[in-house]
This record gives C-alpha cells, structure tokens and sequence, in this order.
C-alpha cells in the first residue's frame, strides 16, 4: 500500500531525506512515486514524479530545501501514470498534497471546483484534495484550510500538505497509519516506524482524526472534529535500524527467513508475566475467537488445534475478512484475538470495531509497536520479530505460531514446556537452513519450477501449514499451488493430480501419520510427484525432505521448509522474492 514521507529541520538536502525514506517504504507496494521539495530562495515548489519503480531514478535535481515530502503510490483512481503520481498541486502549484487511501466523495467537490474555474490535470481524487485546500486558504489559515478539507472527505485517508511560504507540514490521518518521528531541529512523517528508523527512535503514532502541525523545533497534535489540543506521549520504538535494513543477504525474505531461530529463542526465553495474564483473560472469557488474514489467518487456524490439543481447549477461528459477517453473537463476555504482523489490515481493524461495538474484550497478536490494531487493543502480544519487510510473511508467521504454543502450555500451567518446544524447533530450523537441508529443498526447486499446479497436503497441525505453504509458493513464484486437508482428497481434488503432479505430504510424527501416507499413496497411485516432508523417508516418496520431530512444534519447520522451496523456486525462475506483482505488504484499503 501507498508509503508517505515527510522532512522538517534544520538540513537543506531535504528532497534526498524523503527520497530515501520512500525507498525504504519500497516493501510496502506501489506503482509510482514522487517527491516535492520547498525552495524558499526560488520561492516555488519542485516536484519530480514517475510511474514506475524508483530503480535508479534520484532527485539530483531538485533543489536544496528544508522542508519536503514524499510518496510512493498504490493506484486506486487513475492509473499508473506520471500525471497521477502523488504530489499533486493546486492552480497556483503553491501547495502540494500527497494521501493514502481513497477520498470517496471526490467526485461532486470536483464538478464544483471545475465551474468555479479550477484546472485539473488528473483523473486521481488526491487532485481535489489540492484544489479544495487551495479554494479554502483564501479565507482560512493553511492548518484550517487542511482540516476543513479532510472533515468534509468521507473514507479512510491521510494526507500530508504544505505550501510555499508556510514553514510547517500538516498532516491529518483516519485509517491510513501516520507515524511522526521526533528528531534535535528536525521532525519527520512517514508511513510506517522503520522508515524512521534510521534517524530517530523517538516517535509519535496519530490517532485517527488527529491533525499534526509539523515545524523544526515544535510539533503540536490537534482532533479535527473537536479542535481539542491532544497531549500525546511519545514512544521508544524497540527496533534496531539494522533490523531494517538487508545487511549481507539479497534479500529482506532470504534475510527474514535466517533470523527465525533466533526470534524463536528470544520469544521462548522471553515468556513470563504477559503470556500468564493474556492466559487468564481468555479462561475467563465465555466464546473466544482467533482472527487473522492470509498467512496469519493460517496462524490464527493453527492456534484452535494448539489450544485444543495441548490445553483441552475450544476457541474458535475466523478469517479477518469475513469475521465482520458473523460476529453478530459477540458480547462483553467475548474475547477477540486479532494476529496481524502490520497491525494496519483493514479487514482486522473493521471485524475488531464492530467487534468493539458488541463490547467484545480486544487481545491483540501484533508485531508493529503502535500500530492502529496495537492501540485499539485492550491487551497485546507484541510478537517481537522485528521489521518484516518482505511481502511474504515469514518471522511473523511462525512468531505468532510461537506465541501461541506459548499460550496454550500457559492455559494448560505448564508454560516451561512450550519454551522447551520452541527451542527444539529454533535448532531444528537451524538445520534445515544449514548447507545439506537447504541445498536439498533448492534441488527440489529446480525439479518442480516449471509445474503448472503443486498440492499440498496436511493433517491436523499440517492443515494450517500446508495452506501457508500453498501460500507461499503461489504469491512469490507465481505457480499455482493448492493447501488441503488430506481427508479431502478423496472429495474431490484428487481427479486433478495426474502423471508427475508435484504433491507435497507433511507427515509429522504424530496421529495423523498413517492417514496422510494414505492420502500421499492416493496421489502417488494417480502418477503424483510425492514430496514425503517427515521425520523419516518412506518407499512411496518420490522426494523426501528430513524434518526432526519436535513435538508438537514440529509445524514450526515444517513451516520453514515451505518457505525455503517457495524462495529457491522464485529465485529459479528469476523474480523478485521481496516485491510480488500485485501485493503489498500491508493491505490497508478493501
Ligand atoms: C503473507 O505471506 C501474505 N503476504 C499476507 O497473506 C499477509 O499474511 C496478510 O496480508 C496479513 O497481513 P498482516 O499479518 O499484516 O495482517
């Protein structure tokens, strides 16, 4: 989704600031960018804007300035062209606005502005947002003439404004996250906290409806509906800047990927009185629900045989998306578990208001400290995976898988077990991102590139981990992949497996052993490509991938092994494993 990026202070090469923030913010999405920049001794605004990636583009350029913004675009109205990239100007190109999300009544303040002689030169409705700033300055202050723009839009947005002569950024956000970072003479806006993190820690995380005035030395925070002064408190984000950044690998995934061991450990090691009070709040609830989107729904289904198996008991799961569909029953007495690594999902962020509204409690599982599903929680797990950058979830992923095998051994009092499990796993996952392990599943990569369609079956446990590993594979290699419940086979999937069909079968060492083998000599019998995943080799494997068995854990690299075939795949194939067509990192907008 769309990135934003704002500099005020006291350095002059502020159009270079915004532009590396807005590579930074590259993970995220985007289709276009562009950067504008204040020149008090031009007394104009320089804009440079592109469709397309930023690459080797830079803003050379452009002129020195204190004060510039910055964006990187997600199309929703207009297309990917130069002309609709964000900045976008008014008549007298004095103000610049650039905005994330969609401004839904655009089109009859647009008609409006056009008969009142104002030109526009694109389709986008960011473009009304400058001309209504315009229209109204010529009786209101800047800052007014902002917040009287954005309290008559209707839909989840935020924009960042300046305009020549002002020595001040504002900034109004409902929805759209907007984070300001505090730094000594200088204050920065950015989209999300890792942009910041390479020149303060120090941030602030708007509310929804809240106005920022944004100077050097002073940064006053306002709610447009009430006017009121907001008193804000900062925060220290726990964050590193080299957790940020690549490092020595080629790529945030490949990078994210080898950090897990470690995350598992410092989530094993870190388990104490958060984990036990999160436990009692969820056996005093009557009716308790996991909810996630995409992988962390997987997660989120992962958790309901967790809870089950280790502490005997129901909760139940739902996809983010469709939650909001059939939460009606929700009470005071409900409890609501959100997992989203970004805490930006919009399908989570709406289930949990209406959740909210039906006075159901609020514990999230989130990794971005301060984002909006972190605020709007009563408690949270704050899953401590560090920035992940790659549009493919994966610390996250078995982060909150982590968590949760802490929670159910928590539920069941014997928390010590689930460390016990967690680090099993982390040293099984060390193996299998060792030499020998790796260069297997890559070899397999190389045998199965050039599939049409690849299935992948589990049981129990493996349910949730061959849907994320379907996942895995389709969204960064393209290649159709399939995640089933093995007893389903026989209801129909199996008439598509036929001579050399990849089939990938997890057969941990537990009970559902001997009906998935029943299920990968199904699909073998079909002339299915068998992938045996497993604690040991079998005849009917075609393929055979060793995972230790560690309990009940076992999903965790069993997960990882999933992950390390969908990279080596897309690799193969020559695509970019960080940034997949058509996705974004948070999906902020339906
Ligand atoms: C994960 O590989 C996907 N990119 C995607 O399904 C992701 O898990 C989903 O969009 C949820 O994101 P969240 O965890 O930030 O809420």
């Amino acid at each position: 989704m769309c990135g934003i990026f704002g500099y005020i202070g006291k350095r002059t090469d502020s159009a270079k600031i915004v532009f590396d923030g807005l590579k930074s913010l590259e993970y995220r999405g985007y289709d276009s960018w562009g950067v504008a920049v204040l020149s008090k001794s031009s007394l104009k605004i320089f804009t440079k804007k592109a469709a397309g990636k930023i690459g080797n583009n830079n803003v050379n350029a452009l002129p020195d300035g204190n004060i510039a913004i910055g964006h990187t675009r997600w199309a929703t109205h207009g297309g990917v062209t130069d002309t609709n990239s964000h900045p976008h100007s008014d008549c007298s190109g004095n103000i610049s606005i650039i905005h994330n999300g969609i401004f839904e009544n655009y089109e009859d303040y647009k008609k409006k502005l056009v008969q009142k002689g104002h030109k526009f030169i694109s389709e986008t409705d960011t473009e009304v947002i400058s001309h209504l700033v315009e229209d109204f300055s010529k009786k209101l202050t800047f800052s007014d003439s902002v917040k009287k723009t954005f309290n008559l839009m209707t839909g989840l947005n935020a924009i960042i404004a300046v305009k020549l002569i002002e020595d001040r950024i504002v900034a109004i956000r409902n929805g759209s996250p907007l984070v300001v970072g505090f730094g000594q003479d200088e204050n920065f806006l950015a989209s999300d906290a890792s942009a910041l993190l390479p020149f303060t820690k120090d941030v602030y995380f708007l509310e929804d409806d809240e106005m920022v005035i944004l100077e050097r030395g002073k940064v006053r925070v306002s709610n447009v509906k009430t006017g009121k002064i907001v008193r804000f408190k900062k925060q220290k984000l726990n964050w590193n800047v080299d957790q940020g950044e690549m490092g020595k690998y080629s790529s945030f995934m490949l990078k994210e990927i080898n950090e897990q061991p470690k995350i598992l450990r410092e989530i094993a090691m870190s388990a104490g009185k958060n984990v036990e009070k999160i436990s009692k709040i969820i056996k005093k609830s009557r009716g308790s629900y996991l909810v996630g989107c995409g992988s962390a729904s997987y997660a989120a289904m992962a958790g309901t045989y967790l809870f089950s198996k280790i502490a005997g008991r129901h909760i139940n799961f739902a996809i983010g998306s469709e939650f909001g569909y059939h939460l009606d029953f929700l009470n005071k007495d409900s409890l609501v578990i959100p997992i989203s690594q970004s805490g930006e999902t919009i399908d989570i962020l709406e289930s949990m208001k209406k959740a909210k509204e039906r006075g159901a409690g609020i514990v999230s599982l989130v990794n971005v400290l301060g984002s909006s599903l972190y605020r709007m929680s009563d408690e949270k797990i704050l899953i401590g995976a560090g920035p992940e950058k790659s549009v493919a979830s994966t610390k996250a992923l078995t982060g909150m898988i982590a968590h949760l095998v802490l929670l159910s051994f928590s539920l069941d009092g014997g928390v010590k077990k689930g460390k016990k499990a967690l680090l099993e796993a982390a040293n099984s996952i060390k193996k299998i991102l060792s030499g020998k392990d790796s260069k297997n599943i890559k070899k397999l990569a190389d045998i199965i590139c050039d599939s049409k369609n690849i299935y992948v079956i589990g049981r129990g446990l493996s349910y949730p981990t061959a849907l994320e590993t379907a996942m895995k594979i389709k969204e960064i290699s393209y290649i159709h992949a399939e995640g089933l419940a093995a007893g389903e086979l026989k209801h129909g999937p199996l008439a598509l497996v036929t001579k050399g069909t990849p089939c990938i079968a997890f057969l941990p060492n537990d009970e559902t052993y001997g009906a998935n083998l029943a299920g990968a000599m199904e699909m073998k019998a079909r002339g299915g490509f068998v992938i045996g995943i497993s604690f040991k080799s079998h005849e009917v494997f075609d393929y055979y991938i060793q995972v230790k068995d560690v309990g009940i854990a076992t999903m965790i690299p069993n997960i990882v092994v999933g992950q390390l075939l969908a990279y080596f795949l897309t690799i193969k194939k020559g695509l970019d494993v960080d940034k997949p067509r058509n996705l974004a990192k948070s999906v902020t907008v339906k």
